[in-house]
C-alpha cells in the first residue's frame, strides 16, 4: 500500500472531538450526554443574519473575490473602527473561518522548521496548524496557580532563537479564559519589536470579556503595525460557527499580499455565508449585552459549583467561555472516556475535553480538563454534579 506522509501521521487528533465515538455509543445506549467539551454555543444566531440568506435572490451562487467581497470588508473595517481598531478594507482578507486565517498566517510568515512561541495551554488546533505547516511550537508555560497569567518577559526572551518567527497569543484565551491586560500586550509589543518577530493574536472571543474589563487588541498598538497579525471570526461572536467565515487583518502590506496568494489558491470564501456575516454586523448591542450577561452568570455558577468539589482546582476565566479545571485524577483522558462509557446519574453523563491536548509539552496537563460553558445554568449544575459524583467512585 502507498505510504501516508510523516506529516499526516504526525497530525494530532483534536482532543475536543476525539472522544466523539464514545459519546455516540452513550447515545445509542439511551444516555443523555451534557456536552461541555466543544465550543459550540447554544445561543441563537441573530435573526438578521439568517434572514439575509433567506431573502436573498441569487441567480448564480458565484465565487466572490478571493479576499472577500468589497462590501463585506468595508463593513468589517467599520466594525473595527467602533472597537478603536483603525484598519481599512485593504488590510482585511476574508477567510473560511478563523481556522483558515491561522493557516494563511502560518503559511505567509513561516517556513518548515521555523519556530513559533505560544503560551500554553493553547487552543488545541494550533498543534494541528503547526504540524500542517511544518512549524515547531515552542511553548511558554502559564500555570493554573497563577490563573494562567502571561509568564515574565524573560521567559519569552529565553526561548527566542534564530528560527523564531512569531509569538502567538489567544486573547481572550481558549482554553483558559485568560484576558491579556494592556500592559501585557505592551510587553509583548516590546519583545516583538526588539527581536523583529511577528505577533499573531487570535481575537475570535473579543466580545466575550467580563467584569467590566475592556479588551485591548494588538491592532491598537501603533508601534507594531508591521508585526501584528490579527485573527478573527464570526463563529462565536454571532453564534455562527457553521457559516465558516473569519478574517486575517494586518497593516503589513507584504503579509496581506502573501496571504492573498493563499486565498487565491483556494479561490473564494463562501458566498452565502459572507452575506449572512455582513448582515450580522447590524446586530444590535442589546444582543451582545444579553449574551454577555448569560455567559457571566454561567461562568459564576460553573466556577462556584466546581470549587465546591474536593480536590478540584479551577482558574477563574475573565473572558471567552471556557475554563481549565484540575481534577484529583491521574489521567483526565481516561477519566473522560470512563465517564462516557461507565458512569451515569439518572441516565445522564457528561463529556469534557481532556486538557493534555491543549499543551505541546508532553506530560503536562494530564490531570486537567477544559470545560466549555455553552449550556444553560440548569444543565451546567447537573453536569457538574455528575462530575462530582463520578470523582467519588472513579477507579483512579
Ligand atoms: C481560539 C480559537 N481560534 C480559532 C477558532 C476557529 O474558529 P472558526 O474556524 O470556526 O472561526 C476557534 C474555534 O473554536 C477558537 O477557539
Amino acid at each position: 500500500m502507498p505510504a501516508i506522509s510523516k506529516k499526516g501521521l504526525d497530525m494530532p487528533q483534536s482532543p475536543i472531538r476525539k472522544l466523539a465515538p464514545y459519546a455516540e455509543k452513550a447515545y445509542a445506549e439511551g444516555k443523555t450526554v451534557y456536552h461541555l467539551n466543544i465550543g459550540q454555543p447554544d445561543i441563537k444566531t441573530p435573526e438578521i443574519a439568517l434572514d439575509a440568506v433567506k431573502i436573498h435572490s441569487l441567480d448564480i451562487l458565484a465565487y466572490t473575490r478571493s479576499e472577500g467581497s468589497d462590501d463585506y470588508r468595508q463593513k468589517i473595517a467599520g466594525y473595527y473602527e467602533k472597537n478603536d481598531i483603525h484598519v481599512s478594507k485593504d488590510d482585511i482578507i476574508v477567510t473560511t473561518g478563523g481556522s483558515e486565517a491561522l493557516l494563511f498566517a502560518f503559511g505567509s510568515i513561516m517556513d518548515i522548521d521555523d519556530e513559533i512561541i505560544i503560551p500554553e495551554p493553547f487552543y488545541a488546533n494550533y498543534n494541528g496548524f503547526s504540524t500542517a505547516s511544518g512549524v515547531n511550537i515552542v511553548p511558554v508555560i502559564s500555570k493554573i496557580e497563577d490563573n494562567f497569567a502571561l509568564p515574565a518577559i524573560e521567559e519569552f526572551e529565553k526561548l527566542i532563537t534564530s528560527k523564531t518567527k512569531a509569538i502567538l497569543i489567544c486573547n481572550p484565551g481558549n482554553p483558559t479564559g485568560y484576558l491579556y491586560s494592556k500592559e501585557e500586550i505592551k510587553k509583548l509589543a516590546t519583545i516583538v519589536k526588539k527581536h523583529d518577530l511577528f505577533l499573531i493574536a487570535d481575537e475570535v472571543y473579543r466580545e466575550f470579556v467580563y467584569d467590566g474589563i475592556e479588551h485591548y487588541s494588538i491592532m491598537q498598538e501603533e508601534s507594531i503595525q508591521e508585526n501584528a497579525i490579527m485573527i478573527d471570526s464570526v463563529s462565536k461572536r454571532y453564534s455562527m460557527c457553521g457559516a465558516r467565515i473569519g478574517c486575517l487583518v494586518s497593516k503589513n502590506k507584504e503579509v496581506i499580499a502573501t496571504a492573498l496568494k493563499f486565498a487565491q489558491a483556494r479561490l473564494s470564501p463562501p458566498t452565502l455565508a459572507q452575506i449572512a456575516s455582513e448582515a450580522a454586523l447590524n446586530t444590535p448591542q442589546s444582543y451582545f449585552d444579553e449574551v454577555k450577561a448569560e455567559y457571566v452568570s454561567r461562568r459564576n455558577t460553573l466556577i462556584e459549583e466546581l470549587e465546591k468539589i474536593e480536590g478540584v482546582k479551577v482558574a477563574k476565566p475573565k473572558g471567552a467561555f471556557y475554563c481549565v479545571a484540575e481534577l484529583p485524577v491521574k489521567n483526565a483522558d481516561d477519566f473522560a472516556q470512563w465517564l462516557l462509557e461507565h458512569f451515569v446519574v439518572n441516565g445522564e453523563t457528561v463529556m469534557v475535553a481532556p486538557a493534555a491536548g491543549f499543551y505541546s509539552t508532553p506530560g503536562v496537563g494530564l490531570n486537567q480538563i477544559r470545560i466549555a460553558y455553552v449550556l444553560n445554568e440548569n444543565s451546567l449544575r447537573k453536569a457538574v454534579n455528575i462530575l462530582k459524583e463520578a470523582l467519588k467512585v472513579y477507579p483512579n
